[in-house]
């Protein structure tokens, strides 16, 4: 614990107040100002750009280095080393699981793959056109209406099986999703597949032939699920942590994180690159477009670009990157157009003042696009898979929560409305 302290002088207020600082074991102090309502002010912060919300161990960005440590563990070397249910686990309990645990555990989530088949009920009311995330928000929500035997938040049995539910269940629901909008059968997980392997296959199998998965598609998706696994305090993980500290079911919550992802500035935004790219075309498009993403009159901006952390490349992208040359190549896609424009963009970009003066550049939602639609995953389920790879961060964060002591998140406002008035008459 620090014994430093911030001193606030505030005009008209005769002894300055004292705050105590707490210190992380990496990254920046931070200043609890807890003591300020008693002086009469809050302090204000609109988007967060300087607070800390919560105290967390899980995942630590450093942005201006470019550095993402789940656990401590760098997320290039997880990449490389490690897969995805081991990272789950490892988000989800501290540590590397040993071969006992991690077979354990990847036991646990296989056997959690399959849904509750009156959920398959739920498609239905779904119009074909219905953007995915609207179906995941809804059926992900309704999941607590089957599970009433372990909805006690309060016990660690209850939250550690809503967990691998939940982590488990995603990727079916998703794949259901997809078949769904194109007027194929479900297709149910298979006990003797990997996790990603058993998405591609719920993805793109059918009843009518055996299943056939390229094992460089599988470990490609397993990596694009690691690489979304989970990023500390970000706007869907700070709604997921939110909505826990009413004590909502965590169905309800990652519900609540599903909705807040979907939205183009966040997660949706890998969705948006590839519509950028569509509308770009054609590389002698891409000045027009970077002029359009400088200029503050025009909407427009570089989608995939830019991090409220990340001052420098985004670790993800970078990993990204190399999956995208490496499907490209074994899908024989090496000259994908689109390809060679975000190449092409990127390189432009990153040579552009503008950007470098804003530090702009590159995030995980750059390249994972070209990625998801070389393997034919269609734009509208890009969102989804993310979604389902942020899945054990969410849940993470909000097991780590509610079992700490932790109070109702409820922000206070710098209230500038009318003072009080009286009704007319
Ligand atoms: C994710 O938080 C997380 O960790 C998120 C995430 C995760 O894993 O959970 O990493 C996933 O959401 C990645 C980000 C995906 N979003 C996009 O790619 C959308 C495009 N990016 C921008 O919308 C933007 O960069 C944000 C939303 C990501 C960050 O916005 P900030 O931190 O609020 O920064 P800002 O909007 O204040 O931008 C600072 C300046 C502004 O210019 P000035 O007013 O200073 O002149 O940079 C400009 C912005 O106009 N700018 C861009 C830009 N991003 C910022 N200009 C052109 N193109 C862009 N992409």
């Amino acid at each position: 614990m620090s014994n430093k302290t911030a001193i606030l002088s505030i005009d008209g207020i005769k002894d300055s107040i004292e705050l105590p600082v707490l210190e992380g074991n990496i990254g920046p102090n931070v200043i609890d100002v807890g003591g300020l309502t008693a002086k009469g002010y809050f302090t204000y912060d609109p988007g967060f750009m300087s607070t800390a919300s919560c105290e967390s161990k899980i995942t630590f960005i450093d942005g201006d280095e470019g550095v993402l440590l789940h656990r401590g563990y760098p997320i290039e070397q997880l990449a490389e080393k490690s897969d995805y249910l081991e990272t789950c686990y490892l988000l989800l309990n501290g540590e590397l699981p040993d071969v006992t645990e991690k077979a354990r555990f990847e036991n646990d989530i296989r056997y959690h793959t399959m849904v509750h088949e009156q959920l398959c009920q739920f498609f239905k009311g779904f119009p074909m056109n219905a953007h995915p995330m609207a179906i995941m928000v809804g059926v992900v929500g309704a999941l607590s209406a089957f599970y009433h035997d372990s909805l006690d938040i309060t016990k660690e049995e209850d939250r550690r099986i809503s967990a691998h539910r939940l982590i488990a269940k995603m990727p079916t629901i998703a794949a259901m999703c997809y078949k769904h909008a194109i007027g194929q059968p479900f297709m149910y997980p298979r006990n003797d597949f990997g996790f990603a392997e058993n998405f591609l296959h719920m993805m793109f199998s059918t009843p009518c032939e055996a299943p056939n998965v390229s094992p460089v598609l599988a470990k490609a998706m397993d990596t694009i699920f690691l690489l979304h696994a989970d990023h500390e305090q970000n706007a869907s993980t700070s709604t997921v942590r939110l909505a826990g500290s009413t004590g909502a079911n965590p169905f309800a919550c990652i519900s609540a994180g599903i909705a807040a992802l979907w939205g183009p500035a966040h997660g949706g935004a890998n969705e948006a690159v590839l519509n950028m790219l569509y509308e770009i075309k054609d590389e002698s498009r891409i000045d027009e477009y970077i002029k359009r993403a400088k200029d503050k009159n025009d909407p427009f901006r570089l989608m995939g670009f830019g991090h409220r952390v990340y001052k420098n490349f985004d670790p993800r992208a970078k990993v990204m990157r190399k999956i995208c040359d490496e499907v490209l190549a074994d899908l024989g896609l090496d000259n994908d157009p689109l390809f060679k424009i975000a190449r092409r963009l990127e390189k432009i970009a990153l040579e552009d003042e503008y950007f470098i003066e804003r530090k702009l550049y590159p995030n995980v939602d750059f390249y994972s696009g070209i990625i998801l639609k070389a393997i034919g995953i269609p734009t509208s389920m890009f969102t989804v898979i993310f979604a389902v790879g942020r899945t054990p961060g969410w849940i993470s964060h909000w097991n780590e929560m509610i079992s700490n002591s932790y109070k109702i998140g409820r922000p206070r406002q710098l209230y500038r409305g009318h003072a009080k008035r009286n009704y007319p008459h």
